[in-house]
């Protein structure tokens, strides 16, 4: 098969890896990659939103199948582009993203199929919301109705800082028309967890499950991120609670989009909160989750590409995937300034030091090459380095054993990845 996988992060460099070692491979390329995802894939200087560019090339290399990471090209129709151009994409068309575009209609969709959620209202008044947080109370959560590159809710533990988020979402409009409407919902409280499937509009396959990291600092602390570090499995969500959830969480909403006449193919990605009361749904993603990405595909035994092509011919049905009974955890190394303006251009050495850890993986997110090869910052996230071992301790332990041949001083990691399973180190 001859694939081009979509986007440059490190999810997608796991995706690359996994997909390389595919002995139904005959060639991969990705657009636009990374440094180290040109190590194994051909990197093609195509952005992730240039659909024409990227059906052409398509259409010109014989592709047989296309792999989207990242939401904003699923969102803005990239499969649905792909199809038009007679080339077979795996993820959902722009109709079936809305689960991740809308917070109301990932809301609609929980309600209609009778999926646990937090309780939730939506306003496209912003007198009307102040009104309704002053009456509810908090905590409470405030979220942009739209897409928000990940930063549109705010968790407020006081009234002051609700009514400042309405203020800024519907009066100041710091996203756009993403914050024309908000959903205001009751506030969850437990564990977090990120549930993940591969579908095929009507069937779901489960790929796991991972514990994020979403705050910047130690101890969750500071801003919310894209995910500082994960780990797999989580002892919190065991695989029979997994299991119920993903019967709960995922075939209702399956079920739900076909009903509607909109099938989701692709990764779907429940993220869920683990309250007294048993799992409830916080949010779905159209696409799979970075780091966590990174971490189930290390535990992946069997070969993805037939599943990814199942998943686009709707014959997932006949598949099961393969996992290896081993743990992984992932721990982010972001440039210094990350979340709110990270560093560019300093020079990260030791990667080959870090990769030769027994057990571990280096990914590249936001990292760009010089011509001698020199690798710089180029990005917020910038590289996601992983640890296996037959415990989370030894992978924990194996992962920051890599971190630490990492030569790159204005990086930064947290350094409690895996705290809630394994204790403060
Ligand atoms: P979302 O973009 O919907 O995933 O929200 C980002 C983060 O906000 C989540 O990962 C949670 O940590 C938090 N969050 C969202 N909704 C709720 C809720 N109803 N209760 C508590 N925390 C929430
Ligand atoms: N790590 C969470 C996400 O991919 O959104």
């Amino acid at each position: 098969m001859r694939v081009l996988v979509v986007g440059s992060g490190a999810r997608e460099h796991a995706l690359c890896w996994t997909i390389a070692a595919s002995p139904l491979l005959e060639k991969l390329w990705c657009a636009p990659g990374n440094p180290g995802i040109a190590a194994v894939a051909e990197c093609v200087p195509i952005g992730v939103l240039d659909f024409s560019e990227l059906v052409a090339f398509a259409q010109d290399n014989q592709i047989d199948l296309v792999v989207p990471g990242p939401e904003a090209p699923l969102v803005a129709g990239l499969t649905d582009a792909m199809a038009a151009g007679g080339i077979a994409c795996c993820g959902p068309s722009m109709a079936a993203a809305q689960l991740e575009g809308s917070k109301t209609f990932t809301k609609e969709i929980a309600d209609a199929a009778g999926i646990p959620t937090a309780k939730w209202e939506r306003f496209e008044d912003a007198d009307a919301a102040r009104e309704f947080i002053r009456r509810r109370g908090v905590p409470i959560v405030v979220k942009a109705d739209g897409l928000a590159a990940g930063k549109g809710v705010v968790v407020a533990a006081t009234e002051d800082e609700a009514l400042s988020a309405i203020d800024a979402i519907m009066d100041a409009r710091i996203y756009g028309d993403s914050g024309a409407a908000v959903v205001i919902e009751e506030c969850l409280v437990g564990e977090e967890v990120s549930l993940f499937a591969l579908c095929d509009g009507e069937t779901a396959l489960l790929l796991g499950s991972a514990q994020d990291h979403k705050r910047v600092g130690d101890g969750d602390t500071g801003p919310n991120t894209g995910g500082m570090g994960c780990y797999s499995p989580v002892p919190a969500f065991p695989p029979g609670l997994e299991q119920a959830a993903f019967d709960r969480m995922i075939r209702p909403a399956l079920a739900e989009m076909v009903r509607r006449g909109t099938p989701f193919r692709g990764f779907l990605f429940a993220g869920l909160m683990l309250t007294d009361d048993g799992p409830k749904l916080i949010e779905y993603n159209a696409r799979f989750g970075d780091p966590e990405c990174e971490v189930l595909m290390l535990k992946l035994k069997s070969d993805l590409l037939p599943a990814l092509q199942a998943a686009c011919d709707g014959e997932l049905r006949y598949f099961d995937l393969r996992w290896n009974d081993t743990a992984a955890v992932a721990v982010v190394m972001a440039a210094r300034g990350y979340p709110e303006a990270p560093e560019r251009g300093s020079i990260i050495r030791g990667l080959d030091k870090a990769g030769a850890v027994p057990g571990v993986m280096v990914f590249h997110a936001g990292t760009m090459a010089d011509v001698d090869g020199t690798i710089r910052a180029a990005g917020g996230r910038v590289l996601t380095i992983c640890g296996t071992g037959t415990t989370l301790a030894e992978a924990r332990d194996a992962a920051y054993r890599a971190v630490a041949l990492v030569d790159w001083p204005e990086g930064f990691c947290r350094g409690d990845i895996g705290w809630r399973a394994l204790g403060r180190a």
